[in-house]
């Protein structure tokens, strides 16, 4: 296999974990054991990232939609939620990986809530890579909620630059990923980071969610490298 360059890596890859509903359907299964499965995913994606030398990983875990699934799979996704957590701390904790958030995290149950704040305590001083969990997160709930804090601070009176329009975003302390992933076979960004991905490269397989492994990442990784970025330049401006 070709070799990932190391000094050609995404700071930041974001990743929409879809296919675990498809997942377990053709296994016969309900959709929660694609669920399930979906976090041996997450942990060994996880892994794999930090190993690599990734420093920032954001998953998107839960949308702002997802609230109006069925109550029974949005409280099993909950649960699962709090266990994986409550299981994986250790995981971060030894491979030095701080946990944190994204998202109106403020609806999420209290035990989410509880179990989430413990381990961003547990692991804020680790420093090898950044996990990022979007939950109850929306590319146009992030813009709104940075709209309504500018309009409160009453900032609005000049005209605000790029740059300090992001420092309101929920992203203000992450860079913008470079690579976004999105597993199943789906087109699609469904409302992810859209602010962010304004020049984010990205790469679609039909690998669904619960089978995506190291390989996998490697293999876009891989992609990300093969490609010219050019920022609204030229080929020959970024040669020169
Ligand atoms: C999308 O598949 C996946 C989700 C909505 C949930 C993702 C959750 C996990 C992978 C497990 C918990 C996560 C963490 C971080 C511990 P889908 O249900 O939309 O699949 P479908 O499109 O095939 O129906």
């Amino acid at each position: 296999m070709e070799e990932i360059n190391k000094n050609n890596l995404p700071k930041h890859i974001a990743i929409t974990m879809d296919g675990n509903g498809r997942w377990a359907k053709s296994k016969g299964k309900l959709r929660i054991f694609g669920h399930n499965n979906g976090v041996k995913a997450v942990r060994d994606t996880v892994e794999a990232a930090a190993e690599i030398g990734i420093e920032f990983l954001t998953l998107y875990a839960f949308s702002t939609e997802n609230w109006n699934r069925p109550s029974k799979e949005v409280n099993a996704l909950m649960t699962l939620l709090v266990s994986a957590i409550n299981k994986e701390t250790k995981t971060l904790m030894d491979n030095n990986i701080k946990l944190s958030t994204i998202g109106d995290t403020d609806i999420l149950p209290s035990k989410a809530k509880k179990e989430l704040a413990e381990a961003i305590d547990k692991t804020k001083g680790n420093t090898r890579m950044t996990l990022v969990l979007a939950l109850s997160y929306s590319g146009r709930w992030d813009i709104l909620n940075a709209v309504n804090e500018i309009t409160n601070k009453g900032v609005g009176n000049e005209k605000i630059t790029e740059e300090q329009f992001q420092q309101y975003l929920s992203t203000k302390s992450v860079p913008d990923p470079e690579l976004l992933i999105r597993t199943s076979g789906e087109y699609r960004i469904s409302n992810f980071l859209l602010w962010q991905i304004a020049y984010s490269e990205l790469y679609f397989t039909d690998t669904l969610w619960p089978d995506f492994r190291r390989a996998n990442l490697e293999k876009a990784i891989l992609d990300y490298q093969s490609r010219e970025r050019r920022f609204g330049k030229t080929t020959e401006q970024i040669q020169n």
